[in-house]
Parts: C-alpha cells; structure tokens; sequence
C-alpha cells in the first residue's frame, strides 16, 4: 500500500492573479504544495495543502546549521495540454543521495512520485505555454528539530514546491573564473545539492557581477587550475571538435541536464570526453580561436551559452552563439524530447495522468 496522502484543496486559485506570459524566475508560486513530517524514526504524515507560510521555530537546526537539501526539476505541457516530467527518478535518487551525506533520512519514492503527481494533477493550470517556460518543482529536506546543540538530529520535514517561471538567462552569459574563493573541496558537499553550497557562493557572484559578469567559474580547491562548476549550472566546452565537461570527481553535481547532454551529443556520433581540464587549456583554445563553443548546463538554466570567460586580465571568446549549431540543435532537442515532440528513444519522460 502506498503512503497516503491528504489532499486539503485551495477554495479559490490565485492564478487569475498572475502574468504567466511574464515572469520573472521562481517569483510566483503555484496554489498548493506539499509536506511531509518525519520525527520518531519514521514519515508520519503526508498532506497536499495551499502554499502558504509554515510555522517556523527559531531554533531549527536547519536555520542555524544549514542541514538542509534540495531538487530542481520541471514540468512542461506536450500537445494534447497533458503535463510531462523530465527524468523525474533521476532527481528523487539524487534527494536521497544528498539526504545520505547530511545524515537526513531516506524518503520513500511514493512520497516522492506521488506527491509530485497529485501536485501536478492540482496545479497543471500554473505550467507556462510560452516557448522556454515551464513549471518549476522544487522539493526539499530540512531539519526541523529545535536544537542548537551539535549533535545527530531527529526531525525533519519534506516539501515540494512550484513555480512557474521563464528562462533562467535570456542572454550568453558572462562568466568569471574564480581566482580567490572555493565552492567545494574533497570529502566536502560539493556533489550533492545542499543549501550551503549555494549560500556560499553569494559574495562571489556580487564581486563578479559589480566587474560585469554574470557568473563564477569555480576551480579546484588544491591548485585553481581545474574547471569545477558554474554557480547555477554543470560547464561544457567544445575545443576543436570535442566536447569537456569536467568528471565526476565528487566535487561537482551530477547534473541531470548534464547527463542528458552527453546522451545527446554521443547519441549524434560526437567526441565527449568527461575528465579533469585545467584553464590553461582553455587559455590556449581561445588563442589559437579553436574555443568553438561553451555552455552551461542546468535544469533551471536548460543549455545556456557562455559568451565569455574573464581569467586574471584576460577576456577569453567563444565563438558567436549563431555559429554554434550543435549545442543549438541538443537543445532543440532535449526541448522537443521534454514535450513530447521527439520520440523519447531514452525513456526520459514521464506523463501526468
Ligand atoms: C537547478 O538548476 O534546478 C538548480 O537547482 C540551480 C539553482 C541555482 C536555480
């Protein structure tokens, strides 16, 4: 038997309320969400309720030490209006794999799947029609107990929201190569998705952005040579005819998006390689103009172009976005596969009955 869920239904939308023809990312929420209570060594409670304010203690373990975790995943229409799910298991593995790193428990996939769907099945009216929007989904963890004590913790609560929302870049984006600040170190957290990684990065993207840039480029920890991951996004390169991305040294995401593009390009017969690339490599690209194409990968960013990257003094140029005619034609793809337009060889969607 599945874990049951209450559903306590919204009395009035407030969709009328909202511009789903201009939104600007992760502003507006949808009219219900969901929350799951877990405390005494097992979910207790599962319940579909109207976003809202959650009563918050001030000592919850989460607000002072950051045990906290989360997903970003989308749903968009195909043609028939029916909501369609982009690789929605890969994304409740990688909960429960960032929940093991932060010793949070496991949660079950009914909670998950379930919940998703009758959300969805609630609020399908809030997923966006217009070309590059969708719905937003954001699950996540946290550690709800009342201590500021250091010690293992017990309660924890499980929610999903959602948002509608547009692109995340609507322009090539300019991206500064870190020099002086870190994202992640070995045996840190930098492969999972936990809150602090991204609290941690907010000095450094306002320093970026007062010198003209929209985001870092984070390297290694050890040596500032080796490529690591963009703030919101997974970083793909093409030299020559090959695409880089870096590998998954436990440092970096494992993107879903990311995954999906290394399918897609392999799929069409090209060169990917998945390994350490230092800066310098990229330096010397860029000299000898063979630095043919650079993006980022994410499930709020899509595939953004990079248009260039600033390192120490020197601004390095990617090749004009309309002459990138591969990444262009995988990110038609995966959007044509995301609604249904492209047969979905892969087995990568799911739909919302
Ligand atoms: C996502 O792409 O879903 C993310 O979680 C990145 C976030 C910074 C918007």
């Amino acid at each position: 038997m599945s874990f049951p869920i209450s559903i306590h239904p919204i009395e009035k939308s407030r969709l009328s309320g909202v511009d789903l023809k201009h939104l600007t990312f992760g502003k507006e929420f949808t009219d219900h969400m969901l929350v799951a209570d877990f405390y005494d060594g097992k979910w207790q409670k599962c319940e579909i309720v109207p976003y809202g304010l959650v009563p918050t203690s001030p000592s919850i373990y989460a607000l002072h030490y950051g045990q906290s975790i989360f997903e970003g995943m989308k749903a968009v229409l195909d043609k028939a209006g029916n909501p369609m799910l982009f690789r929605p298991m890969d994304n409740f593995h990688r909960l429960n794999y960032s929940g093991k790193r932060m010793a949070m428990p496991q949660l079950p996939e009914d909670i998950f799947m379930n919940g998703l769907m009758e959300l969805l099945k609630l609020d399908k009216n809030w997923i966006p029609k217009e070309e590059g929007s969708a719905l937003y989904i954001r699950p996540f963890m946290y550690c709800a107990d009342e201590l500021i004590g250091i010690k293992p913790t017990e309660v924890f609560q499980f929610k999903i929201i959602m948002s509608p929302v547009s692109k995340y870049y609507n322009d090539p984006v300019k991206i500064l190569v870190a020099d002086k600040y870190v994202r992640a170190s070995h045996g840190g957290t930098g492969d999972i998705k936990a809150a602090g990684n991204y609290g941690g990065t907010m000095l450094p993207m306002i320093e970026a952005k007062q010198k003209g840039f929209d985001q870092v480029l984070w390297m290694d920890a050890v040596e500032y040579k080796y490529l690591n991951e963009i703030g919101s996004m997974n970083v793909f390169v093409q030299i020559g005819d090959t695409f880089l991305t870096p590998d998954l040294d436990g440092n970096i995401l494992d993107g879903v998006t990311r995954r999906s593009v290394i399918a897609l390009l392999k799929d069409e017969g090209y060169k990917v390689e998945e390994r350490k690339i230092s800066i310098d490599e990229i330096v010397a690209a860029a000299d000898k103009g063979i630095l043919n194409d650079a993006f980022g990968t994410g499930t709020a960013a899509s595939i953004a172009p990079i248009d260039l990257f600033g390192y120490n003094d020197k601004t390095l140029k990617v090749k004009p976005v309309a002459e990138r005619k591969i990444s262009n034609h995988i990110l038609h793809r995966l959007d044509a596969i995301k609604c249904g337009n492209e047969a979905d060889k892969f087995g990568w969607v799911m739909e919302v009955k």
